[in-house]
């Protein structure tokens, strides 16, 4: 479950699929921020379910006025935090998060070449990553085929940081807001394209992992095996996700985040939320992403879903309702 924070981001990622939610914000004082109660609410939900991971994200979560004190509360209530960021922190807040104990805080920094950073936000990158080492997993949207990847390794290898690559392909938002995200017809270019990166960074030890969003047909046979061994292997199914917005809304996730939405508090249990989403969302999924997952075997057999499901809907003369039907037991 991922914690929508704060709708405040300094950057602007042309594939950002968080826009529609972060699109009016771009001054802190604007910004709608979750409130610490309802962040305390979210941890006692998580408690209820078992769950003792806090993944933080926005828009920017390290934008969050008390950001700091989230961090340390959910740190004392045993929960592991995990942040999203795009690295541009304040030198005071990396240097106050570095004090925290090193086995229960990570970082997944998102250092995607698709935006105009300045240099003083690429200094703030580089100051973090230095500060965090291996603590820090980077991460990449691909919005093409292709893309230079030289410069994750020199960070890897110059800041030591995890030898692992987060590796995403950009999904589209359901809805009318554009961002810019990888047409299903360059999949397999695509899936070429990152198994050449995998053989290339096994070569330096590093491994790659994976986003949701991959489908098996991106991919040979041989080339599903190169994957198992030279990085962490994919899954070519969707499961929801279930992100909580800063007034508790929740919705399956970010492709998704303007429609279906629902609210944590009719549920107990993040697996209610999980079940009740994986209903709703079943009759697109009989869809996929192309014309030919219909009649496919794999998707009738379910060793792929289809690929990300905001192409299916959008796919569609009419858009799913913003807003989905209440469950019928919670
Ligand atoms: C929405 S961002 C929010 C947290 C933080 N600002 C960051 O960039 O990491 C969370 C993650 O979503 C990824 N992301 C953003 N837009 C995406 C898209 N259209 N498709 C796939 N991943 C995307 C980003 O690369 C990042 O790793
Ligand atoms: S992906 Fe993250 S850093 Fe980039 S615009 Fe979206 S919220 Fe900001
Ligand atoms: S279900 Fe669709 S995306 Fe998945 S392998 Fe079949 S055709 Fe490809």
């Amino acid at each position: 479950m991922n914690i929508f924070i704060t709708n405040h981001c300094p950057r602007k990622c042309s594939f950002c699929f968080a826009r529609s939610r972060i699109g009016l914000s771009t001054e802190q004082e604007s910004a709608d921020i979750m409130s610490r109660e309802n962040i305390r609410r979210v941890m006692d939900f998580l408690e209820r379910s078992e769950e003792y991971q806090l993944r933080l994200l926005g828009g920017e979560p390290t934008t969050h006025p008390e950001f700091l004190d989230i961090v340390k509360e959910a740190m004392d209530r045993n929960f592991r935090v995990q942040i999203f960021t795009n690295g541009m922190l304040k030198q005071e807040l990396t240097d106050a998060l570095s004090e925290l104990p090193r086995d229960r805080l990570s970082f997944l920094c998102n250092v995607s070449p698709q935006a105009k950073d300045t240099e003083e936000q690429r200094e703030q990158v580089r100051y973090t990553l230095k500060k965090f080492n291996q603590r820090v997993q980077v991460g990449v949207t691909l919005t093409g085929p292709s893309m230079d990847y030289r410069y994750l390794i020199d960070y890897i290898e110059k800041y030591n940081l995890l030898r692992r690559i987060r590796v995403g392909i950009a999904q589209p938002i359901v809805g009318p807001t554009r961002n810019s995200h990888l047409a299903t017809a360059k999949y397999r270019e695509t899936g070429k394209f990152i198994v050449a990166m995998a053989r290339e960074c096994v070569k330096k030890d590093i491994l790659l992992g994976f986003d949701c969003g991959l489908t098996l047909c991106m991919f040979t046979e041989e080339e599903i095996g190169v994957l198992t061994k030279s990085a962490d292997g994919f899954r070519g199914l969707c499961d929801p996700i279930i992100d909580v917005g800063p007034g508790l809304d929740i919705w399956h996730c970010f492709p998704l985040a303007e429609t279906l939405n629902s609210r944590l508090d009719h549920f107990r249990t993040r697996r209610q939320i999980l079940n009740y989403y994986k209903k709703i969302t079943m009759p697109y999924k009989q869809l996929g992403c192309m014309a030919e997952c219909v009649s496919c075997i794999y998707k009738k057999r379910q060793q792929c879903t289809g690929g990300c499901l905001a192409h299916a809907m959008n796919s569609l003369n009419r858009f799913p309702p913003r807003i989905a039907p209440e469950p019928c037991e919670a």
